[in-house]
């Protein structure tokens, strides 16, 4: 068993420690034992100062989730406090063809809510499964923020799992095979099975269209090596026989996913969750059909990953 306290609240290092000390503007308390920290006393619809962003931004780095609850944003208090990370990486293609926020589109919908036929946001009432957002392109977001409008009675509880952890803790024998090798990260469906538009099924991975990465890559903000991994449906490990490359992903998979590498998160209304997108996994429960969920979201603009030596 990891020992995850250790390992996930370690500050990074070239990264200044995220203390929160004495003149920050907030302070920090741990969310779970592999990661995740509640940022106290910040008002996200106010104008953050340049050194609460540069605490902020440390704070994510090290914790790798940040929460920050009753929050009450609009659309642009949203889009401004996203932008204090970078630049902001529209939604990719939804099934529906237009944005579901056409004022804004920069903010993804993700709600089961509808009108008539019409859903008025993505991955609908199901399962979402594990995975990091658009790791089928080349230079995926580097953090997603997601902020809860409205929430059902139960259900709908959103988990992320530390991929810095799961590679730390890996076997040294599955860590060798998958040194130096890459992965597909399959386009066409998204985390709730539904198929991106102008997407056609896929019979073999090998011939998924996405991006390839390698499978231990270089966190580019703290040089910490991390898994990554996208999604599990039609991934495939390149150069190996299709029957080798299921049965490692399926172990690999089964590491990466284990409870003691996760937070779960009970939403409430004013709920905002910050996450690197880099190095964590992230899954949904389903929820009741008839219940409201509504959530606005926000990506920002990554780099290229680079292979682990
Ligand atoms: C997502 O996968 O980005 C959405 C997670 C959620 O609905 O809680």
């Amino acid at each position: 068993m990891p020992n995850a306290t250790a390992t996930a609240t370690a500050p990074v290092p070239g990264v200044p420690p995220a203390t929160a000390g004495a003149c920050a503007a907030f302070t920090l308390r741990t969310l779970s034992p592999a990661l995740g920290a509640e940022v106290v006393g910040l008002d996200l619809s106010r104008p953050l100062e340049p050194a609460t962003v540069a605490e902020l931004r440390a704070a994510w780095l090290q914790h790798l989730v940040l929460r920050f609850r009753g929050q009450a944003l609009t659309d642009p208090q949203l889009l401004a406090v996203s932008r204090h990370l970078g630049e902001l990486d529209p939604p990719g293609p939804n099934p529906y063809g237009a944005p579901f926020n056409p004022a804004h589109p920069e903010i993804n919908v993700i709600s089961n809510l509808r009108e008539g036929d019409r859903p008025l946001g993505n991955l609908g009432d199901g399962e979402a499964v594990w995975h990091q957002d658009m790791t089928y392109i080349d230079h995926p977001p580097m953090a997603s923020m997601l902020y809860a409008i409205e929430v059902p009675p139960s259900g709908g509880d959103t988990y992320w799992a530390n991929l810095h952890l799961a590679l730390e803790s890996m076997p040294a024998g599955l860590r060798r095979r998958i040194e130096g090798r890459s992965a597909v990260h399959d386009s066409t469906y998204n985390s709730a099975g539904i198929m991106r538009r102008g997407m056609k099924d896929v019979t073999d991975p090998r011939e998924a269209p996405g991006a390839r990465h390698p499978l231990i890559v270089v966190h580019p903000d703290t040089g910490r090596e991390t898994l990554l991994l996208g999604r599990r449906r039609n991934g495939y490990i390149l150069g190996l026989s299709l029957a080798e490359s299921e049965a490692l992903l399926d172990e690999l998979w089964a590491h990466a996913c284990q409870p003691q590498f996760a937070f779960r998160q009970e939403w409430k209304v004013g709920d905002v969750i910050l996450w690197d997108n880099r190095s964590t996994l992230h899954r949904r429960d389903s929820f009741d059909a008839a219940s409201r969920r509504r959530m606005h979201r926000t990506q920002i603009k990554g780099a290229a990953l680079r292979p682990a030596a």
